[in-house]
């Protein structure tokens, strides 16, 4: 998809170091598997695939 000033996106997306994906801003998450779409502010996903709560990071990462 290509950006231009309509769609710009708000969202920042920071690569926590053996950790997840935090996103924060201003975007919707799509969540195929629970079929719904929503607008949470602030969310970290699962890099690692431990995960037990897909695609939410549960910090089985540290374990
Ligand atoms: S990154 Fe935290 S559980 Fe996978």
């Amino acid at each position: 998809m290509e950006l231009n000033s309509e769609n710009k996106s708000q969202a920042k997306v920071e690569i926590i170091e053996f950790g997840p994906l935090k996103i924060t801003g201003n975007f919707l998450l799509k969540d195929l598997k629970r079929d719904k779409e929503e607008s949470l502010g602030e969310v970290l996903l699962c890099r690692c695939g431990r995960s037990a709560n897909k695609p939410f990071c549960d910090d089985s990462h540290k374990k």
